[in-house]
């Protein structure tokens, strides 16, 4: 049992409703669930695969899921990248190992479920990439049209490529992600198309899943959970999912929510850091990890409670720190993630260095997309492959350079 409540003024709406910002004062809205409804199945939970759907009594789908099997992605120990920070308790959860390359299936699943229970016949969203290729998948699979409309020219490839071969009507707009995100809004509310950017609730719902993972992959509360910070969705769902199972009694401590961003797309660093009421939009956001340029973040409002209500923090990196970080956990522990996952790894690193975060904490930071899904940034960043006649005279000289 759930109904949506504005985060503002407390304003509820019934769960049959389409509705993404309250009538009322026009905020953000979440679920809320009767938690003593659900109490006694969180015993159960560990009987289940580790999924998405293994916490289904705190999700918002009432019948069967549309499922590619998201969720259950690997917690790496990343023992050398630790080391060379003194940390022994540095953790990469990746959510590259997602159906379809990203944590946003975890958000579809939900979110495209929950608009087949509430009747719409074709979904819709505004993208930096990977929510359209997550959206064209479970679009597909679900067998409804799914619109996406891109930024042009600054999607990368291998997420257009998704988007285009799961068979979304694909639509690139002249202007930024924030522009495409405005369109795409009145483009819903004129058409009746469900929209299912990070401002549906319950598409946040599924992405809340991953710190629940986290926890039981552990089997304790880390000290911090990072993130790399776009619309700060994915950020403020872990820290709503989390604080259910402190309210649930399954957790008694809640990790402190951290938050990066690039140098050039940072509204809500600057935020935390001038101890602003609210996140000031940016007008030109600009980075090389191209699905966190956003200057205009939707869950602005939650992510800042999110930050300062457990004691977190959030900091900015540069595009070269990025850049640095993608390599080293690409070769010194095997983990190919795309630029902005890395952020995640980048961001603790300079924490720790700053002596903001303590070596001996326990830090899980999560890598958000896979290294093949933006394969042109790879490319420019190593050298090409050593050209080579096929001898072995040649292939030995070849190894030599
Ligand atoms: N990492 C990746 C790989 C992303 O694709 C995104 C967002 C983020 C981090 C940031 O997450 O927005 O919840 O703070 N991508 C969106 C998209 C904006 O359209 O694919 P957030």
């Amino acid at each position: 049992m759930f109904h949506l409540t504005c985060i503002h003024c407390g304003q509820k709406y019934g769960s049959d409703e389409i509705i993404y910002t309250c009538r009322s004062c026009g905020h953000l809205l979440e679920v809320q669930y009767d938690l003593d409804a659900v109490k006694t199945s969180c015993e159960t939970w560990q009987t289940r695969p580790l999924s998405v759907w293994r916490y289904k009594e705190l999700l918002p789908v009432k019948g069967n899921p549309i499922t590619l099997q998201e969720g259950g992605t690997p917690l790496y120990h990343l023992k050398r990248i630790g080391a060379e920070l003194g940390m022994t308790h540095l953790y990469a959860k990746h959510e590259g190992m997602n159906p379809s390359g990203s944590f946003k299936d975890r958000g579809m699943t939900v979110g495209v479920s929950m608009a087949l229970e509430l009747g719409m016949k074709s979904v819709a969203c505004a993208s930096t990439g990977n929510t359209s290729a997550s959206l064209a998948v479970y679009g597909a699979k679900a067998g409804i049209p799914a619109i996406v409309l891109l930024p042009a020219g600054k999607v990368a490839l291998g997420k257009v490529a998704q988007a285009l071969m799961h068979g979304a009507k694909v639509i690139s707009i002249q202007g930024n992600f924030d522009r495409a995100l405005e369109l795409v809004r009145d483009l819903c509310e004129n058409q009746g198309i469900y929209l299912l950017n990070s401002v549906n609730p319950y598409r946040l719902e599924g992405q809340k899943t991953i710190g629940f993972e986290i926890i039981d992959q552990l089997g304790y509360v880390p000290d911090r959970i990072v993130l790399p910070v776009g619309n700060a969705g994915n950020i403020s769902a872990i820290y709503k999912g989390l604080h259910e199972l402190t309210a649930l009694g399954v957790i008694d401590k809640m990790p402190k929510m951290t938050g990066v961003q690039s140098k050039g797309a940072q509204p809500v660093v600057q935020a935390i850091e001038k101890n602003l009421p609210e996140v000031v939009p940016e007008e030109n956001p600009e980075t090389i990890a191209t699905v966190i340029r956003i200057g205009a973040p939707v869950n602005a409002e939650k992510v800042l409670t999110a930050i300062r209500d457990t004691q977190g923090t959030a900091i900015a990196v540069t595009d070269e720190e990025i850049l640095a970080m993608q390599r080293d956990l690409a070769q010194k522990e095997g983990i190919g993630v795309e630029p902005a996952s890395a952020a995640s790894v980048a961001g603790l690193k300079k924490l720790v260095q700053a002596g903001i975060v303590d070596k001996d904490e326990h830090v899980v930071c999560v890598v958000t997309g896979h290294l093949l899904k933006d394969p042109e940034t790879i490319i420019n960043q190593c050298a090409p492959p050593i050209s080579c006649e096929a001898t072995l005279p040649s292939l030995l000289h070849a190894l030599d350079s």
